[in-house]
């Protein structure tokens, strides 16, 4: 698959955001490459943006948390020429009290939450910064800023400190890219309707839901707009400035003296 058009290649394509970016990123003139486990899913897509687009679509059937699975796609999106946006979205929740988890479980939602995201866009950026150009977009959550409060998803431990990663680790390579011409972004949607929880915009759990074509554009359009933190529903992106000089403070006075903190000290 050799066109003049940008090439996108996206994971967790089969359904929800994945599914949802695909068709906007094809509308947008992008051949695709959409990765997840489910081929048929995959292929009825690939048939739909094909006759809608026109443009080239590859499928490439991958469970993310197969060690043989994930260097196929690395070896997909590595070398020179190959890739201008990447898009790690596939996921699941996993949710639950933390001392039930299953410890496989535990163990597949850092696979492909946080590794697989690492090695697919270690291997793609070389050939991105060749050419000076591209970008990469981890699908994280509102969820990664969570921590320390007290909301209704009690056990989500695990999902939300992989998610965590993500922020930071876009938010940090943001910082290593600048000037590069080669773009990281993050992404943090909150309710989004798709398979993930399998609720419904408008249903009676009265949540706010927001359709998994809006975050799409949020996330086409917030690359547009050079975000380096894209959040779909939040129209002032300023209190990310705040927690920034907050983090900064935090920083620094913890580094400052060189000296244990009084309350440490033993008597
Ligand atoms: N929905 C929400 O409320 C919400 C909110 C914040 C963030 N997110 C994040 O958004 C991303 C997309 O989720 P979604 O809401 O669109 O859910 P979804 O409809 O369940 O889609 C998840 C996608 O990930 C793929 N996937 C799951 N496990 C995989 C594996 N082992 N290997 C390869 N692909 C795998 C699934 O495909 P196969 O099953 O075919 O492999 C599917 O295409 C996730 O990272 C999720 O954490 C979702």
């Amino acid at each position: 698959m050799a066109t003049e058009r940008p090439l996108a290649l996206v994971t967790g394509a089969s359904s929800g955001i994945g599914a949802a970016l695909a068709e906007r990123l094809a509308r947008d003139g992008h051949d695709l490459v959409v990765v997840a486990r489910r081929r048929e899913r995959l292929e009825a897509l690939a048939g739909q943006i094909r006759s809608e687009s026109g443009v080239a679509v590859e499928v490439l059937v991958a469970d993310l948390t197969e060690e043989g699975d994930l260097q196929r796609v690395e070896a997909r999106v590595a070398g020179e020429g190959c890739l201008d946006l990447l898009v790690n979205n596939a996921g699941f929740p996993g949710y639950g009290p933390f001392v039930e988890i299953d410890p496989d479980v535990a163990q597949r939602l850092i696979d492909i939450h946080v590794l697989a995201p690492l090695r697919v866009t270690r291997a793609a950026l070389p050939g991105m910064l060749a050419r000076g150009r591209g970008a990469v977009v981890n699908v994280a959550s509102l969820l990664s800023l969570s921590g320390p409060l007290k909301i209704g998803m009690a056990g989500r431990a695990t999902y939300a400190g992989a998610k965590s990663f993500l922020l930071v680790f876009t938010q940090a390579l943001a910082g290593e890219l600048a000037g590069t011409g080669v773009q990281a972004m993050v992404c943090l949607p909150g309710m989004v309707e798709s398979e993930f929880h399998g609720m419904r915009r408008g249903g009676a759990h009265g949540m706010p839901i927001m359709s998994s074509e809006d975050v799409a554009q949020a996330i086409v359009v917030g690359l547009d707009l050079g975000e380096t933190v894209c959040v779909p529903a939040l129209d002032d992106l300023s209190p990310f400035d705040t927690l920034r000089d907050l983090q900064q403070a935090i920083l620094a006075r913890g580094n400052g003296t060189g000296q244990l903190a009084a309350r440490y000290r033993e008597p």
